[in-house]
């Protein structure tokens, strides 16, 4: 494989936009008064796991890998007397201020409220845009960056309430954010910029895992009943209030060690339990009619989450046909059936808002399955964890579709905390040596191929006219836009496993160069960048402090130049991509 010149690359952008975005002042928050100096002598270690959701976020830390002693954040400004393991992802700006903001419980139940803007991290579809409304003057990462902010601040003030100044000073903090399975790249890393902005990397280490595996392992290191063993095949179906995340493992080994394999390539969608909120605000829309446009904002607001009350404890039980919704400011309107300042809503409209989204969840369960059982072999246990996965209906209609197939469904204890607690376990673990029965083993399978582009020796036939150049340091002709993929969908991975790749590159004088790594969700990736192929980063090396005595020295004619050979390392982490450039067997700078 000859690697020359940088490759021309289409830029990650739709062509269609118009033009680059404004010029925007992103927010970065100055040093707090938590900053953890490099230098410091620390005695104690303590990991925080930080759930960001899209509908609520929760915070849980520890300091050993036992899942009873792992703590979880379950007082919050303004909620007063209540213990609640989370608190809502809202946030709502100052009236004509981009700056001033009130958070989770702490936002008056007048104001107005921007939530689910999580979601804009990884999608831009307008609908969901529309939704979240971002004020003038901000985007999407200065809100995430601001709400994380808080988050941060109130983690950090938590502990050294809970713990003392004096413990504080010796004990390192360091924080595992935890970012759905099915995130794209991109997503993850405007996920991270923000987390980074926000503070966590002050002087923190931050590490990203997956939602649904850090979710499996706490639930499996956690089960009483022991309904889990090895040799079993579970698909772990986390559901929350934005998106729904499946992964299937094939359980190894449980204790001493705990080693899991996934066995199908995981998945998810938008089908979280926000959509039934959806589904009722268009309900109630229709049911208002023509009254819908005199109520007030904050009145359509109140509506939504008293409905929620009603959603988390709808069971489809035979006994009980009504359901009531509190909606304020209107006593009777008998033609939308609202009596005594309440909703009424028949059973079956209730199973209506819900049957779209779990059967769209059962289908995502099915094709975990149909996929372990082409691969791996039967599933018999399902896992419902997650907010969403509390829900008492979900698991009625799972475990009707799923029981005379002979699969059991569990809802395990701490379904809705299983994420947050399983971030600590796993960020716990990070310092253990692989070999250490401690250190929980999880065996991926990557979920796109990977590869990175360069140029060939031009052949025709196989490379295309508008592909070709001139190599002006060897005169060769040579084909661009090729890829060479390092890993592909469906290959097994694990944290420890570096994948690599030999390449060459011709020079004049040793300059700053860009390697393009790309990715494909395609089950025949093409060779050459087209499809859906896209760039997934764009890394820059630096060889120019090598002495040039270094690099093999080549002629052509009477004109010299240098040929460095170099090797791309690519390890993938369970919510992380890491790229290295490795020269002489030395990393390089990038
Ligand atoms: N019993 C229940 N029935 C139905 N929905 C429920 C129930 N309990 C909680 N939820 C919903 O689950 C969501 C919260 O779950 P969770 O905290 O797991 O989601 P999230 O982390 O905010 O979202 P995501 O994981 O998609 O980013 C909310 O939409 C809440 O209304
Ligand atoms: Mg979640």
């Amino acid at each position: 494989m000859v690697f020359s010149t940088p490759t021309e690359l289409p830029a990650p952008v739709p062509a269609h936009r118009p033009q680059a975005p404004p010029p925007h002042q992103r927010r970065v928050y100055p040093a707090s008064q938590f900053v953890q100096s490099p230098q410091a002598q620390f005695r104690h270690r303590i990991i925080v796991g930080v759930d960001f959701g899209t509908t609520y976020s929760a915070v849980a830390w520890g300091a050993s890998s036992d899942p009873d002693s792992i703590e979880i954040i379950n007082s919050w400004p303004t909620s007063g007397t209540r213990v609640m393991d989370s608190c809502p992802t809202e946030i709502s700006y100052q009236e004509g201020s981009t700056v001033d903001f009130s958070w989770g419980y702490d936002i008056p139940s007048t104001a107005r409220r921007l939530s689910w803007f999580k979601l804009l991290l990884e999608s831009d579809e307008d609908d969901i845009k529309r939704k979240v409304n971002i004020p003038e003057g901000l985007d999407v990462m200065d809100v995430c960056t601001d709400f994380l902010h808080a988050l941060y601040i109130y983690t950090m003030e938590t502990l050294y309430r809970k713990k003392g100044r004096q413990v504080m000073e010796i004990t390192k903090v360091d924080f595992v954010l935890t970012v759905p399975a099915v995130w794209n790249e991109a997503a993850k890393q405007r996920t991270q910029k923000c987390a980074e902005a926000a503070g966590f990397t002050n002087g923190h280490k931050l590490t990203m895992i997956s939602e649904p595996e850090a979710a499996a392992v706490f639930c499996i290191k956690n089960q009483d009943a022991h309904n889990i063993g090895a040799g079993d095949r579970i698909v772990v179906c986390d559901a929350g209030g934005g998106t729904v995340d499946l992964i299937t493992y094939n359980c190894l080994e449980i204790s001493p060690r705990l080693r899991v394999r996934e066995c199908a390539v995981g998945e998810g969608a938008f089908a979280g339990s926000s959509k039934i909120d959806r589904n009722f605000a268009e309900y109630f829309k229709e049911r208002m009619g023509p009254h819908f446009e005199n109520l007030r904002l904050e009145t359509q607001q109140k509506v939504i989450k008293n409905f929620e009350a009603i959603k988390c404890g709808f069971r489809d039980r035979p006994d009980q046909e009504l359901y009531h919704v509190t909606v304020p400011t209107v006593n009777n309107l008998p033609e939308a059936g609202i009596e005594n300042g309440e909703l009424i809503i028949p059973r079956e409209d209730m199973r209506a808002l819900f049957d779209p989204v779990i059967n769209e969840v059962i289908t995502l369960i099915y094709n975990q399955i149909k996929e372990t059982s082409e691969n791996a072999g039967r599933v018999n246990t399902i896992l419902l964890v997650g907010g969403f996965g509390e829900s008492l209906y979900l698991y009625q209609r799972v475990v009707a579709w799923a029981g005379p197939h002979d699969i059991n469904v569990i809802q395990p204890k701490s379904a809705a905390t299983a994420i947050v607690k399983g971030a600590v376990i796993r960020g716990l673990e990070i310092h253990l040596d692989a070999s250490h029965p401690g250190k929980t083993q999880v065996e991926r399978l990557c979920r796109k191929n990977y590869g990175t582009v360069s140029s060939q020796i031009f052949v025709p036939g196989k490379h295309l006219d508008e592909d070709a150049w001139i190599d002006p340091q060897t005169g060769r002709k040579m084909a661009r836009n090729q890829v060479s993929w390092f890993i592909r969908k469906g290959q097994p991975l694990t944290d420890e496993r570096r994948f690599s790749n030999n390449f060459h590159r011709n020079f004049k004088h040793p300059t700053p160069f860009l390697d393009a790594m790309v990715a494909s969700t395609s089950d025949m990736p093409p060779n050459r960048v087209e499809g859906d192929v896209h760039v997934v980063c764009r890394m820059t090396s630096d060889l120019s402090s090598v002495p040039k005595n270094l690099f093999e020295k080549k002629w052509k004619g009477f004109r010299s130049f240098y040929s460095a050979r170099y090797r791309l390392d690519m390890t993938i982490e369970s919510a992380e991509i890491k790229f290295e450039l490795v020269y002489n067997d030395r990393y390089a700078p990038s």
